[in-house]
């Protein structure tokens, strides 16, 4: 049985069945949590994470050109949306897990691992609710192609807590806060209301993990007496690929921790 927080991490990211993997997820992170309101936080330890994190069979995994477009107010295009949040929400899961036992050389307060066992807690009610959605709608996680590109983000960053900071949570979770209001759009018109449900807790949880990163990454910055903004530029621009797409949730972003001088530059690709 895993007995650090990075063996425990590890256990996660080498289980391959979605609903196994959250099911673990959750487990660990009550246990993490548990122990830290007992004034008694378990070891952090270590562990090696693997490269790839391990993924059930299905879905298959396609370069996003071929994944197949659907429309979006059909049926199948409202089950598509649905499976490519699925398909990112257990991503995410691995992404937290992972940014918990690859960075242990470097010193964090107990603090930062609260805050991503606490996200990846998230990150695994997020893909069960998208799974039950799914399930009602007669569907299942592994029914429809997915995108293969997905980790791309975590191997790119695997060297670099601080990229991996900007370009997880601060680009890619930070880009869910502008597109999910949409999403709950589509399906309150097409009036599956448990699937608006578990979109809106996604959207209000996910504000969350955007400001855990600016957080941790401001953070750093400090400790290295660094200029966040310029910063946050150049390590977007190396590990990112592409420029960031308007139009962006000020709102929401703001309240994560985000400015519009850290996105908005990065709107034209230099
Ligand atoms: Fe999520
Ligand atoms: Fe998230």
């Amino acid at each position: 049985m895993a007995e650090t927080l990075a063996e425990m991490a590890v256990e996660v990211l080498t289980t391959a069945d979605g609903r196994e993997k959250t099911r673990l997820s959750r487990d660990h992170a009550a246990r993490w949590m548990a122990a830290r309101e007992a004034g008694d936080a378990l070891e952090i330890g270590r562990a090696l994470p693997p490269s790839r994190p391990a993924r059930p069979e299905r879905p298959d995994l396609l370069d996003p050109r071929d994944v197949p477009r659907r429309k979006p107010g059909s049926e199948a295009g409202r089950l598509a949306l649905l499976h490519a949040v699925a398909h990112i929400e257990l991503n995410a899961v691995d992404l937290h897990w992972d940014v918990i036992a690859r960075f242990i050389e470097t010193p964090m307060p107990l603090g930062f691992y609260d805050d991503w066992v606490k996200a990846a807690d998230e990150e695994s009610k997020h893909f069960n609710l998208m799974c039950d959605c799914l399930e009602e709608l007669g569907s299942h996680y592994g029914a429809l192609p997915a995108h293969a590109g997905m980790w791309r983000a975590g191997e790119d960053t695997a060297d670099d807590l601080m990229g991996r900071l900007a370009v997880v949570p601060m680009v890619l979770e930070a880009r869910g806060l502008d597109v999910t209001p949409g999403m709950i759009g589509i399906f309150r018109k097409a009036g599956l209301e448990s699937a608006v449900a578990a979109l809106e807790t996604i959207y209000a949880e996910e504000v969350g993990h955007v400001a855990y990163g600016s957080k941790w990454f401001h953070f750093l910055c400090g400790r290295e007496n660094l200029d966040p903004k310029p910063v946050f530029h150049d390590l977007v621009r190396r590990y990112f690929h592409g420029a960031l797409k308007p139009p962006f949730n000020e709102e929401k972003r703001a309240e994560a921790g985000l400015p519009p001088d850290f996105y908005w530059p990065l709107t034209e690709t230099t």
